[in-house]
């Protein structure tokens, strides 16, 4: 795990709200794999105190980490004013990464808004099985170029909660049919969103038997198990009654978790 002050090398509006900051952190790209995340302290001012967590959104170079991120608040708007030459303290990676298809599964990457971030890192390494990549949008301008990331958007299927885009409804339309299709057991999910679209994800992998992962968030404030702030509930409480998401996961297998309370 590595924690210094790293340049950033552009931070570069890519969508509605949404930019795509490139930090020059060769250690942090030679250790880190899709899933993982870093925290970044965002100000050198005492407001935002916390470090905010983020997925580790690509590599490019092997040099370059990149962090897709929306703005939502104090500290993500104070990154959307950062400037190429500034400094941020970035520590990671961090966390327990996804795992990698087992030979013959054909990977689904289903993604809700701004979860696509570690989705388009998993797609990278995973560029020689096609993976079927499903992103859902509230509409058209939140779409994210995917040659920022290095990728080619031609296994790509559009939702757009508006229809201005692709298919008018949820991304977890997309993921039903093409789980139906898929021959029984062939296809395996990635999955990170909202949590309302990651309990549709879940039950729709679970009924049908299809193996998933997804990605968690919570909020977090030390990201490394120790504030104990990120627990979920798992769903085998007679085993382990509590995650933490920042140190068990953020990926976990879509029937380690209680939907219910989540
Ligand atoms: C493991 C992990 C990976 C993440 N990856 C990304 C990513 O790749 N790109 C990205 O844009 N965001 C990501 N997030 C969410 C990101 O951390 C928050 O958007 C960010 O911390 C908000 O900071 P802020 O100071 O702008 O907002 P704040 O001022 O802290 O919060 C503004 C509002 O957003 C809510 N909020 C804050 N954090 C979260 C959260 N984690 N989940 C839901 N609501 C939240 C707050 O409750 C508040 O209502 C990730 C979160 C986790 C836990
Ligand atoms: S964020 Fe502190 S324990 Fe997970």
């Amino acid at each position: 795990m590595i924690d210094r002050e790293t340049e950033i090398a552009f931070n570069t509006q890519v969508a509605a709200d949404t930019y795509v900051m490139g930090f020059k952190a060769p250690e942090i790209v030679a250790a880190a794999s899709p899933g993982q995340f870093v925290m970044i302290r965002v100000g050198s001012a005492l407001e935002p105190l916390l470090r905010r967590p983020f997925s580790i959104g690509g590599t490019l170079q092997g040099e370059l980490l990149l962090i897709l991120y929306k703005v939502i608040g104090k500290g993500t708007a104070l990154m959307a004013k950062a400037e190429k030459g500034d400094h941020m303290a970035v520590l990671g990676p961090l966390g327990r990464g996804f795992s990698q298809p087992r030979p013959g599964k054909r990977p689904i990457l289903a993604a809700g808004g701004i979860g696509i971030a570690p989705l388009l890192f998993l797609a990278q390494t995973l560029a020689v099985s096609k993976p079927l990549f499903l992103a859902g949008y509230r509409r058209e301008a939140e779409k994210v170029p995917f040659d920022t990331f290095g990728l080619t958007d031609e296994n790509l299927l559009i939702a757009t909660d508006d229809g201005s885009l692709g298919h008018h409804g949820f991304v977890t339309e997309l993921l039903e049919t093409h789980i139906h299709q898929a021959e029984k057991a062939s296809a395996i999910v990635y999955a990170c969103g909202p949590a309302p679209m990651l309990k549709k994800v879940a039950a729709l992998t679970i009924s049908s038997q299809t193996s998933c992962q997804m990605s968690l968030e919570a909020n977090m404030a030390c990201g490394l198990g120790a504030c104990q702030g990120c627990a979920v509930k798992s769903s085998t409480p007679d085993r382990i009654t509590y995650y933490l998401v920042c140190k068990d996961g953020p990926i976990f297998p879509a029937r380690a978790i209680d939907w219910e309370t989540l």
